[in-house]
């Protein structure tokens, strides 16, 4: 896979050289490409954002640079994701469909988003998805899409060295994971569950099972409905 984030703090991805996705990325498992905005400006302040029109708080960022740097790195096979809190939530399901495209673009807004006209473009030229973190407001798109990149990334084959572990991991099966031990079998007077020392397998599963029931029935409910 192949993915390009466009934004004016590209220092923001340097976190994705760390740990399994920097292994991914020395591999060739993925490709990533990380572009600063203002240099897709004219100007030489590199300006990237101007007052909106009909009045309001704060600023834009201009279509200008966002043009450029879009037909600099989109092809016929590319989706183009706006991060954005007026997005569609980001779920497993999403990073499960998305870990399945050959090209992604994350455009990272900040200042008050990005001028309409961007993404109605982007559009005309690519498939577009505008997607939530949260319902929450970051300060812009990039703190986003690493978390998506990550969420991604790790389902693409070969990315996480145990292809078990993603298995068994919270909301690949639509529930919540359940608790986990490692040795000592007691720590400061707290033991493990009895079944897991037990090696009756079939207890185990239907032990871990009803955990990760009873977690997401406490924690998240509506994942049941
Ligand atoms: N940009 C600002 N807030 C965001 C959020 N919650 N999700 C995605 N992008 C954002």
């Amino acid at each position: 896979m192949r993915i390009d984030a466009i934004s004016i703090f590209p220092d923001f991805f340097q976190v994705l050289d760390i740990s399994l996705l920097g292994k991914a990325k020395a591999q060739d498992l993925i490709e990533i490409n990380i572009h600063d905005l203002r240099d897709f400006t004219d100007d030489k302040h590199r300006t990237v954002d101007d007052t909106p029109f009909g009045g309001g708080a704060g600023m834009l960022m201009k279509a200008e640079p966002w043009g450029q740097a879009l037909d600099k790195v989109i092809t016929s096979e590319t989706i183009v994701i706006f991060p954005s809190p007026a997005g569609d939530l980001f779920k497993q399901a999403t990073a499960q469909e998305l870990a399945l495209a050959k090209h992604l673009v994350f455009a990272c807004g900040r200042y008050e988003g990005i001028d309409q006209r961007v993404v109605d473009y982007a559009r005309s030229k690519a498939q577009v998805r505008t997607i939530s973190l949260g319902d929450y407001v970051l300060n812009g798109g990039e703190v986003a899409a690493v978390a998506m990149i990550e969420a991604i990334a790790r389902l693409i084959p070969g990315v996480i060295g145990n292809a078990d572990s993603l298995a068994e991991e919270s909301h690949s099966e639509g529930l919540l994971e359940y608790p986990s031990y490692t040795k000592p079998a007691n720590w400061r007077g707290l033991e493990v569950p009895e079944v897991l020392l037990s090696g009756n397998h079939a207890e185990i599963a239907k032990w871990r099972k009803n955990q990760a029931l009873g977690r997401t029935r406490q924690v998240r409910p509506e994942l049941l409905d």
